[in-house]
Formats: C-alpha cells, structure tokens, sequence
C-alpha cells in the first residue's frame, strides 16, 4: 500500500475513522432497511453499500470496512444488542467461571458474512482506492465484555485484570485467537491494510498497559507480519499519549493513529527512525464546527506533516452531528492545501 512505502506522499492521503455513519443521510437510508445495526453489519450486500457511500461522496483514498469491534465477541457467543440510544449491551462477564460462555471455535459462520462484504468491496471499489480491514484490540473488547456497555472508566475491565490477572489473561488469548482468525480472513478476502482500534488504552497505568495493550497487539501484528508481510497494520491506542514511541516500537505497527491530545509537531517528530507511517488526528469536533477555524487547523497540520510519511485523518470518530458538507470542505483543503 502506498504510503507504507516510507515516503511523504503530497498531499497526503485521506480518510476518515466513522466516515460511514449517522451523519450522511443515505447511511440512515440503508440503516433503516437493514432494521438493527448488527443485521446491516451481517449483510453483505447493505454492509458493502454503507461502506462505499463515503468513497462515492468525497473520494477518499481508502475505504474501511463496515462492521464493529463487537462482532468478535458476539461471534464467540456472547450475544451483542445494540439498544436505541444506549449503544451496545452484552450479559457481562463477571469471573472467569463465565469465560465458559465463550466459543472460541463457533465464530466462523458470522465471520463468514464479514468476509463476504470484503470481497464483494473488493470488487466494487476503483483499484485505486485502499480498502482498510479492522478488529478491535483485545484490551478494548474485553471492556465492553466484562462491562457489558461502554463506561466512562473501564473500572470493572481494570479491577478484573487485578484481582485475577491469570482469568484475564486467558480471555486475553481468546480475544488474540479470535482477531487474528478474524484479520486473516479479511485479509485473505481482499483488505490491503488493517487496524487495530484500542479505544480505552489509555486508561491503564505503564505495567497494565504493557500485559494486556502492548502484548496482545504484539502477538497479532507478529501473525499477520507473519501470514500476510504486505498488508500493513495500523495502531490505534487512543489515550496512550507518552506510551505511544513505546507501542510503536513493541508492537512492531506499520502505522501509528494518533488521537487528539497528540501535539502535532510530536507527531512530526516522535516517530522518526521508527519506521512508522504516522496517521491522524484533527479534532472530530472541529469537523462539526466547520469554516476557517477547520481551515486553519487542517494547514497547520499539513505543513508540520510536510516531507513525512502521513495519512491525514481524525484524532477519534466522526460524529453523527458533523455537517457533510464540511467533510467536503475537508477533503478539498487537504488536497489542494489550506491556504
Ligand atoms: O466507518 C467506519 O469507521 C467503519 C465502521 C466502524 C463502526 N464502528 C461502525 C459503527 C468502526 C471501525 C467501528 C469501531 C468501533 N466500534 C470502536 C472503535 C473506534 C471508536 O470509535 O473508538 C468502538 C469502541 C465500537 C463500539 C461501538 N459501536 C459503540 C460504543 C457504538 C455506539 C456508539 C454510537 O456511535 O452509537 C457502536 C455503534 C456503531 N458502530 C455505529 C457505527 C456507524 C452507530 C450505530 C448506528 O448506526 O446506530
């Protein structure tokens, strides 16, 4: 994939992380025909079409896959339920008694649908165009598992891992066996590249964070280096902040996202002679907010990012409020310079 290549690409590419979604009408359209969020991402027909939607509109150089993190664990049986306005839902696991519930050779037939959407974006989309494959990390997953919703402080994840290390190391190596079946797929489907989402990294203190972030991502970018030695693999430890150098250089990443409390001109400099393509990370809310603060923002990282291998994209998500019309304004600025 060409930025992988090690060289600063002018302008650089661009996508977006959530560039499906809530915000453009014609995902609500399909998301609507589909019924529930996880039947739309089980189809592969309505999951390759929401996935296209974005690369229609603005020709963004890379397109991801539709799907979510949560599929892993609702493929090992622990049935996910998306909740209107509540995000997801699981039956949490408490102990490590409940690991039983996991079905760690059952995931194939819901995977199965997840790759069939790869294939068929893999023939729809223009060649030119890079199709991302993602999983989420396992320390991210296993919040939402143990959790059984999305919290503010993954505080029962955190004491879990403390009060039994050994329990959670093992739902660690299913979570590691499972991504690692599930990236292979994709990849063997036709994704050119993948990333690693580990949203709640950084709400562990340095030794927590290198047992369950650091290690299990290891073992999978290991794996797919290993089946797959073209196909880069972008991090994603949002929150990591001064960890991030340590992640990059531990886990071996192609690529490192960077989130929004990362200062560009570290972004600039941290990472060089790490090998690393450095990706990231405009506000999602300066997206809402749109016009010359947007424009200004959007020049300033360019011209720090200028001479480097860089993917431009946001620090987080898009965010279902964000005017499409300032993605358009987006894609424009970065192509043809802010100024
Ligand atoms: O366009 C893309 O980026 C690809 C699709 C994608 C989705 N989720 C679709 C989605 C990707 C890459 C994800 C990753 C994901 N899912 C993460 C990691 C990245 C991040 O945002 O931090 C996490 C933590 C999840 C778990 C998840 N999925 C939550 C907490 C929620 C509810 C919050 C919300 O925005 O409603 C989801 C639902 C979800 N996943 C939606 C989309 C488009 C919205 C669902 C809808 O249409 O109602």
């Amino acid at each position: 994939m060409q930025p992988f290549a090690g060289e600063a690409l002018d302008p650089p590419p661009i996508w977006l992380m959530r560039q499906a979604g809530r915000y453009l009408p014609e995902y609500r359209e399909t998301r609507a025909k589909a019924g529930g969020f996880l039947d739309l991402c089980y189809s592969p027909a309505l999951a390759a079409e929401v996935t296209l939607q974005p690369i229609r509109r603005y020709g963004f150089d890379a397109a991801i896959l539709f799907a979510d993190i949560l599929l892993v664990p609702d493929a090992l049986g622990q049935s996910v339920r998306f909740a209107e306005g509540e995000g997801p839902l699981l039956d949490p696991l408490r102990t490590a008694a409940d690991l039983t519930r996991l079905s760690p050779t059952a995931t194939r037939p819901k995977f199965e649908r997840v790759f069939e959407t790869v294939q068929r974006l893999r023939q729809d989309l223009p060649d030119e165009t890079a199709l991302i494959g993602f999983c989420g990390a396992p320390w991210t997953v296993a919040t939402y598992m143990i959790e059984g919703r999305g919290s503010k402080d993954q505080a029962a994840a955190r004491l879990f891992a403390y009060r039994d290390p050994d329990g959670f190391q093992k739902l660690m190596d299913v979570l590691v066996e499972a991504s690692i079946e599930y990236l292979s797929g994709q990849v063997q489907a036709g994704a050119d590249a993948l990333q690693i989402f580990d949203t709640w990294a950084g709400s562990l203190p340095d030794d927590q964070f290198e047992k369950w972030v650091i290690h299990p991502t290891q073992r999978i970018v290991e794996a797919m280096h290993k089946q797959h030695p073209d196909v880069p693999v972008i991090g994603f430890p949002r929150g990591a902040q001064g960890s991030a150098l340590w992640y990059v250089a531990e886990t071996k990443v192609d690529g490192i996202g960077c989130d929004t409390a990362m200062p560009p001109y570290m972004m600039a400099e941290a990472f060089d002679g790490e090998n690393v393509v450095v990706q990231g990370n405009l506000d999602p809310l300066l997206l809402v907010a749109g016009g010359e603060a947007l424009k200004t923002r959007v020049g300033e990282i360019l011209e720090l990012m200028e001479g480097r291998p860089f993917i431009f994209n946001l620090g987080h998500g898009i965010v279902p409020e964000t005017p499409p019309e300032h993605v358009a304004d987006l894609v424009r600025w970065v192509r043809g310079g802010a100024q």
